[in-house]
């Protein structure tokens, strides 16, 4: 499977990965759903926007623990730094994320299209003025405005929002244009996300997916499944293509 997903990649115009909650399991960042999920644990009720705005203390309580308390000492894992290695030897154009922690970038990927947006910045929903999440005091809940005392909210997409259009725009232009599409720990179930590999595999490309269980993709859409987690597979996969990470 490995010796056919890198002749796949190394035949490949167009590259585009396409990542969840899962590449960043092993760098201490719990998934969603399935085995140690956060949807077990929480009330995914504190990620609605009509919630977020009617509760701000209750919600932002839980968005501490869950995306501030631990997310922000999450370092880059071999797999975020693969896909990155695979960047640099020109056989990656793009990375369209799920996630909003910020992980692609730091591991070296520079073409990197957030689809749920990012937690590194609150926004005030009054004044719009936007801060770094470290020039932010979180001691205090829910945290407000500078300049207006308005209402800070993280710059990451609630249920109920919608999603920016850049990187909606470029995702769709990625899936339409890419010839190999490298979907890595996502379920596959949360849409207009789940979409965008369904798009590509319509306009032709090659599904690989990585993901230790099967997703919604893998009978629907995947070519080569690679049922592993995404550290494991990453580095046998760039092994087969003979590609060293900056570890
Ligand atoms: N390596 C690869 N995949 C893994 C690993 C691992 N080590 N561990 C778990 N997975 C897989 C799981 O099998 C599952 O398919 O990662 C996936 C995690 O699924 P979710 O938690 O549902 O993550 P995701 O698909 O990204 O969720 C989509 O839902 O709640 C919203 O906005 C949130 O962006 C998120 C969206």
């Amino acid at each position: 499977m490995y010796k056919k997903a890198a002749e796949v990649i190394r035949r490949a115009n167009r590259g585009t990965a396409f990542t969840g909650a899962g590449i960043s399991v092993e760098s201490g960042i719990p998934p969603f759903r399935g085995k140690g999920g956060l949807w077990g644990r929480y009330d995914p009720t504190c990620l609605e926007i009509e919630y977020f705005h009617s509760h701000p203390r209750e919600a932002w309580v839980v968005i501490k623990e869950i995306f501030y308390d631990f997310f922000t000492r999450a370092k880059p894992n071999a797999a975020h730094l693969g896909l990155a290695a695979l960047e640099r030897e020109g056989m990656l154009h793009t990375v369209i994320t799920q996630n909003i922690d910020n992980l692609h970038q730091a591991a070296g990927s520079t073409e990197v299209y957030e689809f749920h947006g990012n937690s590194q910045h609150l926004l005030c929903v009054n004044c719009r003025a936007r801060f770094h999440v470290s020039e932010v005091s979180l001691e205090v809940l829910p945290p407000t405005c500078d300049y207006c005392e308005g209402l800070l909210k993280p710059d990451f997409i609630f249920f109920g929002e919608s999603i920016p259009s850049n990187a909606y725009e470029r995702a769709v232009h990625e899936a339409t244009h890419s010839d190999v599409l490298i979907v890595v720990g996502t379920t596959g179930e949360v849409t207009p996300a789940a979409l965008i590999p369904r798009m590509a595999k319509q306009h032709g490309a090659a599904i690989i997916e990585i993901n230790p269980e099967e997703s919604a993709f893998t009978h629907e859409i995947t070519d080569v499944f690679l049922k592993e987690k995404a550290t494991v597979a990453m580095t046998r996969l760039l092994n087969e293509l003979g590609i060293t990470t900056a570890e």
